[in-house]
């Protein structure tokens, strides 16, 4: 709840710098090696990486908890004249989202939740994916799992997944001083 009023209130106040209406070079790559399908975009804000996708054949689907973020995409959708499907929901405890997806995105939701809601998240990510679909994550990260307090370690991020995706590649970066990393899975057939 408290996490919900946070991203409300950032949006409210227009204090998202994470909202630079620019898709990073690691997505465009994605869609340029792989033939579009479904996808899914958790925490999907304002919609930015749904128009890119959406602009490139894929059908789309994004979930955000803010209402505020919601509203913005679906303007921005209509505006693009792209057909975007958009849910307001939580993605640790999801009931609305239907189906399932050939690409699961995350761009800075996984990494603002606490401990209890990764593993959640976790739980309901494997019920998004198709066997053989992927999950390309980009989250902050903590350097080990001893000092991880807000964000998760590598290792964590490993394990969570682990029992039923593989990681097929990591790709380590820096971020405003913190260190992040692009995470690509593959769902276990
Ligand atoms: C750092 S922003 C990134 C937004 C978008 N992915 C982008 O790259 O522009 C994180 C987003 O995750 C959303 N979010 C955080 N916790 C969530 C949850 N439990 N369920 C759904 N969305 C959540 C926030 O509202 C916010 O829009």
């Amino acid at each position: 709840m408290i996490h919900r009023l946070m991203f409300e209130l950032m949006y409210l106040l227009g204090r998202t710098p994470w909202d630079t209406g620019i898709s990073p070079p690691e997505l465009i790559a994605f869609l340029e090696n792989h033939e579009p399908g479904r996808a899914l975009d958790i925490g999907c804000g304002t919609g930015t990486n749904l128009i890119t996708m959406a602009r490139r054949g894929w059908q789309v689907t994004g979930v955000d908890v803010s209402s505020r973020a919601i509203r913005q995409a679906q303007r921005k959708a209509y505006a693009a004249g792209l057909q975007i499907q958009l849910i307001r929901d939580d993605v640790t405890s999801v009931h609305t989202v239907a189906g399932t997806f050939d690409l699961a995105l995350d761009i800075g939701c996984f990494h603002s939740l606490s401990r209890e809601e990764r593993i959640r998240y976790a739980s309901n990510l494997t019920r998004f994916i198709k066997p053989g679909g992927t999950f390309l994550l980009y989250t902050w990260l903590e350097q080990n799992t001893e000092s991880e307090n807000r964000h998760p370690s590598q290792e964590s991020v490993t394990h969570l997944f682990g029992q039923n995706f593989e990681l097929t590649s990591i790709e380590h970066g820096a971020h405003r001083q913190r260190i992040s990393a692009w995470f690509t899975f593959q769902r276990k057939v």
